[in-house]
């Protein structure tokens, strides 16, 4: 981790071709599965991010063996079940880890303490812990379920569980808490969120099985997970992140006269709402050589400068699709004419920090017309490079921070960030990359 912040300087074009590193999604379930299942699971393309490690070393905790056997090659010895862990399991900073370690770990007769850092500890836990007791799990936790929490699992029934929110990890936690519950699950999607464990779920041998409902011109989707289901080991290959590739990608197309593409992106469409939007924005952002790679759609995304990208209105039903993105869409709106207006981004609020108050924040310390709303929030791009030169306070957010710096590629002056060392819990080597691709990003 870098002591230091970390300051971008606005400079020359970025030019050339760089990999995304492995998703961390897909990375976290590849790991929770893997201990889950019997037999040997190999994983390539590994994103080796702290919040990954951190989940590697739960896994162990729950008696899976967990081995690095090369760059981004791991090997996972599940025996078919989780034993009872000897220690708090710390998940770090990822939500995504614990959450989804929650739900499986509620499947089994033991008794699991959790906790993370200070941002883990401040989000809320009770959308997972609701459905988990509702199966039968208990748990005793700090005011409205936050971490640390003692859960004890077992003996649960089955569940029909309508989500109140849109998001995968609850989806996650209900699903691998079924696999150990009397009857199975099904979970019901207002609206769908990404599926990497229905398809990860399915690659270790489950049957799952998807309906999409129409209600009226809404389409709602069921996801069933019969009872009985066995997993057994595979070899998963880990797909780049679109959510990591985000960052060269908004600057190359807002950095004068840049050219970058990134190869392997995961194409999958719960996931692409950001690229979609970009487009609509009118940027030259060009997919080619698709492919398919362990049961998701990959690509290479090519960004080139786009001095005339305009606002737009980002469907609310879009959000689930890119509800990490929204801080570097905010940076290609400051730079775009006109109003790009976000809404029914609610969630953004309690994700790694308030991810509404500290986009809006850090864009208006940049010189940025930026309006706040309790669900979503306006910016208001002139066509212009923004001022920059500010130091922008992340609060331990790695996807503040790294919107932040690439603001600050193509600002008029500068632009700083504290706590630049949380980049690394989902894209170690985020400022070696930029500076490979001519960015100037040093430590300030
Ligand atoms: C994730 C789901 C999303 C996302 C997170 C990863 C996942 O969270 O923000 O970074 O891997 O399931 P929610 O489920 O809270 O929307």
């Amino acid at each position: 981790m870098t002591a230091a912040g970390l300051k971008s300087t606005p400079g020359g074009a970025l030019w050339g071709t760089v990999r995304a590193p492995g998703d961390k999604s897909i990375s976290h379930r590849s790991m929770i599965l893997g201990a889950l299942a019997s037999g040997t699971t190999t994983v390539e393309g590994l994103l080796e991010g702290a919040d990954v490690l951190a989940t590697a070393q739960a896994m162990r905790s729950f008696g899976a063996r967990v081995e690095q056997e090369g760059v981004g090659r791991w090997r996972v010895e599940g025996h078919g079940g989780f034993s009872e862990p000897s220690d708090v399991v710390d998940c770090g900073n990822a939500g995504t880890g614990v959450r989804l370690i929650m739900g499986a770990a509620a499947g089994f007769p033991l008794c699991a303490t959790f906790t993370g850092d200070s941002s883990l500890r401040g989000r809320p836990m009770g959308r997972v812990l609701d459905p988990l007791a509702r199966m039968g799990a208990t748990w005793l936790g700090r005011d409205k379920g936050r971490l640390p929490l003692t859960l004890k699992g077992g003996n649960l029934r089955g569940l029909s569980y309508k989500l109140p929110m849109a998001s995968a990890q609850v989806k996650s936690a209900v699903l691998l808490a079924g696999l150990h519950a009397e009857g199975g699950v099904e979970v019901i999607e207002p609206e769908a969120t990404r599926d990497h464990t229905e398809r990860m779920l399915r690659a270790f041998g489950a049957e799952v099985i998807v309906e999409d409902r129409a209600h009226g011109d809404h389409v709602v989707r069921h996801i069933r997970l019969p009872a009985g289901q066995k997993l057994t080991g595979t070899h998963v290959a880990v797909p780049g992140d679109p959510s990591s590739a985000a960052f060269p990608l908004v600057a190359g197309l807002i950095v004068p006269g840049s050219e970058v593409t990134v190869e392997g992106v995961m194409l999958n469409e719960l996931r692409t709402g950001l690229f979609t939007t970009l487009q609509e924005m009118g940027a030259d952002l060009t997919i080619s050589n698709v492919r398919e790679s362990s049961g998701e759609q990959v690509g290479d995304i090519t960004a080139r400068y786009s001095p005339d990208m305009k606002g737009v209105v980002v469907p609310p039903e879009r959000a689930p699709a890119m509800i990490d993105e929204y801080p570097i869409l905010a940076i290609a709106a400051a730079f775009a004419t006109g109003e790009t207006i976000m809404r029914g981004v609610g969630e953004m609020r309690v994700k790694e920090s308030d991810r509404i108050a500290l986009t809006a924040a850090g864009l208006e310390a940049c010189g940025v017309d930026v309006e706040e709303e309790p669900e979503g929030f306006i910016v208001r791009g002139t066509g212009q490079a923004p001022r920059g030169g500010a130091l922008v306070e992340t609060h331990g957010d790695h996807r503040i921070a790294m919107s932040h710096l690439i603001l600050g590629l193509a600002a008029q002056a500068p632009v700083s960030v504290d706590e630049p060392g949380m980049i690394a819990t989902s894209f170690p080597g985020f400022a070696e990359m930029m500076r490979g691709l001519g960015g100037a990003i040093a430590e300030a």
